[in-house]
């Protein structure tokens, strides 16, 4: 028996603080002209000082269960992409898990960066065509806003705190929603471009770790921003090809909100007509993992996302990794 599987419901969670470009100026040599023209970035919302992860993938979660009309007992399975865990253990699943009131179910948290949800939501898509699973909530949530380091300039202006989550179900007869396919990536040698290199088992906690900042996020922006067009162009080609389908066939594009310029550049090398790209980065800046299943969710409740429509998902991140995902919702 073959099975398939679709996205049955999708939510997303935006913590209630807004930072935007003017209290930025405030903080650091910046300037909202400058934000703007390099990144398309206005605000971003923060999580409150008792607000972590796990908070926020529960909101995103109990309106993607609402949306998918179903319970928190009928979920198989979750899978939390994130590298923002509350703690290093428990994982936010396992959190997640206890607090929905689960049945003792896999779950999980992956580390895939910016391609978090999409490595997560690959993985379902597995278990759902291999019969095992018939439900699984599918997480990319982050709490950037602990990770970044506020008096570098070139980092602390692009991120923002969000969650964004979507129930992958069993397609039943009749439904001709489905996830086509998945293309993941990754590079590993160029790993150090985006990192956090303290904290971990090679550079443990110490003084020196939080003197030097190393438990922060390091990017070399430009090397990054060069390396992220090329690998969601590839993964995003990938898609169509595997599918036969062209870029006519795709009624919307969810690239990962990470630079404007960078979907620009994408839309431009992949002949992307204005009018399929979708953004929210003006209002959200970068939210690493939570970026497109809130793009997503955002689209879905603004009626332009409809059911039966062809979207490709692409995204680019720490790792390096990448990823993209057709489907037709
Ligand atoms: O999820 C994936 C994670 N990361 C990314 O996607 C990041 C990808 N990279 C980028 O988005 C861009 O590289 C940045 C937005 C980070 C930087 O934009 P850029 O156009 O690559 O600028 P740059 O680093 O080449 O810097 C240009 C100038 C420099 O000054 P000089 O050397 O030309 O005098 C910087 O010092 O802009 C300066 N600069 C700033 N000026 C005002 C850098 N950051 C700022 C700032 N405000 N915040």
């Amino acid at each position: 028996m073959s099975f398939q599987s679709y996205i049955s419901g999708t939510g997303s969670y935006l913590p209630e603080r807004i930072l935007t470009n003017a209290d930025l100026e405030k903080m650091v040599e910046t300037n909202d002209a400058w934000i703007f023209e390099r990144t398309g970035i206005v605000s971003r919302h923060i999580a409150a000082p008792t607000e972590a992860t796990s908070d926020m993938a529960y909101g995103a979660s109990m309106q993607a269960l609402t949306a998918a009309g179903i319970t928190a007992k009928d979920l198989d399975a979750i899978i939390v992409g994130t590298i923002t865990g509350d703690q290093i253990m428990p994982s936010v699943a396992c959190l997640l898990q206890a607090r929905l009131g689960c049945r003792s179910i896999m779950a999980f948290d992956l580390a895939a960066a910016c391609s978090g949800f999409l490595y997560g939501a690959s993985v379902a898509d597995q278990f759902i065509k291999s019969g095992m699973f018939r439900h699984i909530l599918v997480i990319g949530a982050e709490t950037l806003s602990r990770i970044v380091d506020y008096t570098d300039r070139q980092t602390c202006i692009l991120f923002g705190d969000a969650a964004g989550a979507a129930v992958v179900s069993r397609v039943a007869a009749g439904n001709s929603s489905r996830i086509y396919s998945s293309h993941l990536g990754s590079n590993g040698a160029l790993g150090d471009l985006l990192s956090i290199r303290g904290g971990g088992s090679r550079t443990p906690f110490s003084q020196e770790v939080l003197d030097q900042k190393l438990h922060l996020v390091h990017m070399k922006g430009r090397e990054v921003f060069k390396s992220a067009v090329r690998s969601i162009c590839d993964r995003a080609q990938e898609a169509m090809t595997a599918n036969g389908m062209k870029v006519e066939d795709v009624d919307w594009f969810v690239v990962h909100q990470a630079n404007q310029r960078i979907m620009e550049a994408v839309g431009q090398l992949l002949n992307v007509p204005v009018e399929k790209q979708l953004h929210n980065i003006r209002e959200t800046g970068n939210t690493s993992s939570a970026s497109i299943p809130v793009l997503f969710n955002e689209s879905v409740r603004s009626n332009k996302i409809k059911r039966g429509d062809t979207v490709l998902m692409a995204s680019f991140g720490g790792g390096l990794t990448s990823g993209a995902m057709l489907i037709k919702y």
